[in-house]
């Protein structure tokens, strides 16, 4: 094995330079998420959680506005399903189904994503009475703020996405936990070694 590649593999931080950096990172996401992925998103206060979140829709053309739903807990987005798959680089699967009448679900349908932001959950439990499992069907997209604030009832994340404050900036870490997050977090990678 070449020292490069080792270290592609091993290397899973990112440094973040801004506000902007941030919104790409979540649209470099968006084009590699595929249905049913949850992600948590990890950071302190202003850690640029949101961010993230705003730079993910965006990609998808939704320009309404994206704020954390630290009172209402989950903030439910429906993406047209033709601008979700243009975007998304795993469309030609999609399409390839589409083109054999092989889809069940109508290219008519909608993309349903689920901002959470778990800050001000008192017990996990409150999130079986929200009906976390009705939006998590493995059909949605879940991004998850104060993740922990979940744990024990949280469905298990796809990748936890670590920010950390550095100087003006922000320093990354990606952590995979599943076959789907291991793809993603080579995606986010390999887009800053470009
Ligand atoms: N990579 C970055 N570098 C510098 N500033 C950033 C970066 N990402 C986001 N910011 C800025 O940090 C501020 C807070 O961002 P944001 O609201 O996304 O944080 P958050 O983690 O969602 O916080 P909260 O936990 O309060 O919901 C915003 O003003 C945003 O512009
Ligand atoms: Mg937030």
């Amino acid at each position: 094995m070449s020292d490069k590649y080792h270290n592609s593999i091993l290397d899973n931080h990112l440094q973040i330079i801004n506000e902007e950096a941030m919104t790409d990172l979540g649209a470099c996401l968006a084009k590699w998420v595929k249905l049913g992925t949850i992600i948590y998103l990890d950071g302190d206060l202003g850690a640029g959680k949101t961010t993230l979140v705003r730079g993910f829709l965006r990609a998808f053309g939704y320009h309404g506005a994206v704020k954390s739903p630290t009172f209402t807990v989950v903030e439910p987005y429906s993406l047209d399903n033709n601008m979700f798959y243009n975007y998304n680089e795993l469309e030609d699967e999609v399409k390839l189904k589409a083109d054999n009448g092989l889809m069940t679900k109508s290219r008519n349908d909608s993309i349903k994503v689920y901002h959470f932001d778990l800050y001000r959950l008192e017990d996990p439990e409150e999130l079986e009475y929200l009906g976390i499992r009705d939006y998590l069907d493995g059909q949605a997209i879940a991004l998850i703020e104060w993740p922990e604030k979940g744990y024990g009832v949280l469905p298990k994340a796809d990748v936890i996405i670590k920010i950390i404050h550095q100087n003006q900036g922000r320093k990354i870490n990606l952590l995979s936990q599943s076959e789907n997050g291991a793809f993603i977090v080579s995606k986010l990678i390999a887009n800053k070694n470009e």
